[in-house]
């Protein structure tokens, strides 16, 4: 047994070939128990926390407090997606409340490789975000430490945008970067993620589909996840 949950990017070779990770910021909080249900039906390895502070991006959504009932809801993979100014005052509270991996995001001031750092002294998964104006360049020193990467395929902070396509071309260069160096890091894609471009982000190696309003908008929201995961599985089979 190891000590990482079994969906962990540390687990890397004995992962599904694409992981879904709905974004239950475009989840009906009132019913959210159901829609977690729902995910776990549906399959998902993980379940994909947007917290956003009001400075970092413009939306507030939740903290920690609410983290800690999705833990005790659910035995999925919590993935928090830190979009807070500040991180490392609260990285022990994530954990505290039971998420599994944390990201940060490249772009907020301060001391990034010492919050990086002490993700992992949590015993927690490593992420680094970086958003659409952010060159690939930006993650060059992080690769020896980050368990994933997320690339922003809309600018964080709200739900149902636009898919922007340039973040094909970061995706498929951070993919062959992390061949070259030859440690397990999940590359994630958040942002106008559905169906209809579920399989041109796997194919350029995002292995990792983050989806918000394309599953919890649909009229069915278990079917939106397996039409994704086909698409996806579709353009990566030989
Ligand atoms: C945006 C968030 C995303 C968002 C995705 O700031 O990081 O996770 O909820 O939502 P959709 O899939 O609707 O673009
Ligand atoms: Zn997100």
């Amino acid at each position: 047994m190891s000590q990482y949950h079994r969906f962990s990017p540390k687990n890397m070779a004995n992962l599904p070939s694409t992981l879904i990770a709905p974004s239950v910021l475009a989840a009906d909080f009132l019913h959210i128990e159901e829609d977690i249900r729902r995910m776990e039906n549906a399959g998902v390895e993980w379940i994909h926390l947007d917290i956003m502070d009001g400075h970092f991006v413009p939306n507030i959504s939740f903290g920690p407090m609410m983290v800690k009932f999705f833990s005790k809801t659910t035995d999925l993979y919590l993935d928090a997606h830190l979009m807070i100014d500040n991180p490392g005052k609260y990285l022990e509270d994530f954990k505290k409340a039971g998420a599994h991996g944390i990201t940060l995001h490249a772009e907020v001031e301060g001391v990034i490789s010492e919050d990086l750092h002490k993700i992992r002294d949590l015993g927690l998964d490593v992420g680094i975000s970086i958003n659409p104006e952010t060159p690939v360049e930006a993650l060059d020193s992080v690769y020896e430490i980050v368990d994933l990467i997320l690339v922003m395929s809309v600018h964080p902070g709200f739900g149902g945008q636009k898919f922007i396509r340039k973040s094909i071309a970061k995706v498929e260069h951070i993919a062959r970067k992390i061949e070259t160096v030859g440690r397990p890091i999940m590359l994630q894609i958040d942002g106008g993620i559905g169906p209809e471009n579920a399989g041109e982000v796997r194919r350029a190696g995002a292995r990792n589909l983050v989806a918000g309003s394309s599953i919890f908008r649909a009229d069915d929201p278990h079917a939106a996840v397996i039409a994704i995961r086909s698409a996806a599985d579709a353009a990566i089979a030989h």
